[in-house]
């Protein structure tokens, strides 16, 4: 080593607990549980706002005020339907594909249709465009995906979700339930596929390989493909009974509880506790069956793994909630993806206007020279 190169920092397995950024988005607090969206706290926001107007939030940095609501409600209207993004669409399209490979494809096609290059080199103003454009093609690419084209009713981007996603209007709880889920899931600190915008944006890659680069990290179960595993462990259950000996078998296999543990929160997952509520509104066999199952699966982890602190996550009531709202399984993690791509293209343009490079080092381990 010679004297101008630093010496190597080893970083933590998983870089947990590691600082690699600077970000005004949002904070996770995961020793009490609390996270918040530049300032707000992010379960008021989800009680309390809209979908688009937490979207307006994270993109523009302020909640708007009524007129900037409804010019920005115009701007994802138009952007949302453009015929460029139908002629994608028929051309991707088959029946029953799976909606995370459309949006995959969706995403680089339409940015090639539409000209959106590389980010480095441009302005401010055109990042954020893009970055709205993309996000907002979404709902109507799983609308696609779902049959349902075309859905805008001026009611609203949840309500159009759960219309396209059930094929019937939503009532007023499914509008409130899925409004809650997606704002509490639109960002989250720096999880794996944030993560991964950001890398990508570092690049000075375009908006479109920043979603869908994260867009691959959400898919994995152990991120945002946990919900509808969540479930097949519900299906499993007939009784309460059947739970514990359940639980410990799978623990026994070396097999993980989908929908529990986090890589931060060491409490309760502040995301868990108001879907886990809003889940009980509607109450019925389904949900008692949950409720136990995170009662028992917590015991059963805090007696096997002592000191960690392992609670149901977010994905566990998620699913629930989902369930009950009448989300098909396929589009669970599609669904989640829709509020994600709000917070990664929100992180992609803050990343993008520091123009250092995400490139840390590796420790070899293999055979020596020879
Ligand atoms: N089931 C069983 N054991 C678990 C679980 C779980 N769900 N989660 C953590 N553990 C165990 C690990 O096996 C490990 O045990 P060991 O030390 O005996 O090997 C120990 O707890 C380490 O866990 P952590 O360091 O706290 O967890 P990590 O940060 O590595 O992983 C993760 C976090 C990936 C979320 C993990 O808890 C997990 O796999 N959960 C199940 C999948 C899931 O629900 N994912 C969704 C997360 S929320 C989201 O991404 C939106």
């Amino acid at each position: 080593m010679n004297e101008t190169e630093p010496v190597p920092v080893i970083a933590p397995r998983g870089l947990a607990g590691v600082v690699v950024a600077d970000t005004a988005i949002s904070d996770v607090r995961g020793a009490e549980g609390v996270f918040h969206y530049r300032g707000h706290n992010a379960v008021s926001l989800a009680t309390d706002s809209t979908f688009e107007d937490v979207w307006h939030l994270m993109l523009f940095g302020s909640l708007p005020d009524a007129p900037a609501r409804t010019a920005f409600l115009s701007q994802i209207s138009r952007i949302s339907h453009g015929d460029d993004l139908q002629t994608v669409l028929a051309a991707v399209l088959r029946a029953d594909q799976d909606p995370i490979s459309v949006l995959t494809a969706v995403w680089p096609l339409l940015a090639s249709r539409r000209g959106m290059g590389a980010s480095y080199g441009l302005g401010e103003a055109q990042r954020r465009d893009a970055a709205l454009e993309l996000a907002a093609i979404v709902p109507t690419v799983l609308a696609g995906c779902a049959g349902a084209l075309p859905v805008p009713s001026g009611q609203g981007l949840v309500a159009d979700h759960l219309t396209a996603m059930t094929g019937h209007d939503p009532d007023a709880w499914a509008r409130r339930a899925l409004t809650a889920y997606l704002i509490l899931v639109m960002d989250h600190g720096f999880n794996a596929s944030t993560f991964t915008a950001r890398v990508i944006a570092s690049t000075g890659a375009g908006m479109a390989a920043c979603l869908t680069g994260a867009l691959g990290a959400l898919t994995g179960p152990l991120h945002g493909g946990a919900p509808a595993r969540a479930l097949e462990a519900l299906d499993s259950f007939s009784e309460v009974s059947d739970i514990e000996p359940w639980v410990r078998a799978e623990l026994a296999a070396g097999r993980r509880l989908m929908g529990f543990g986090h890589a931060v929160y060491r409490t309760v997952d502040p995301r868990s506790q108001l879907l886990r509520r809003l889940a009980l509104e509607q109450g019925g066999p389904r949900v008692e069956l949950a409720v136990a199952y995170e009662r028992v699966a917590e015991r059963v982890l805090a007696e096997l793994k002592p000191g960690r602190a392992l609670h149901a996550n977010v994905e566990l009531f998620a699913a629930v909630v989902m369930e009950l709202c009448g989300i098909p399984r396929r589009f669970m993690t599609p669904t989640f993806a829709m509020a994600r791509a709000v917070g990664w293209s929100a992180h992609a343009l803050e990343q993008a206007a520091d123009p250092k490079i995400i490139r840390p080092a590796s420790r070899y381990v293999g055979p020596p020279l020879r």
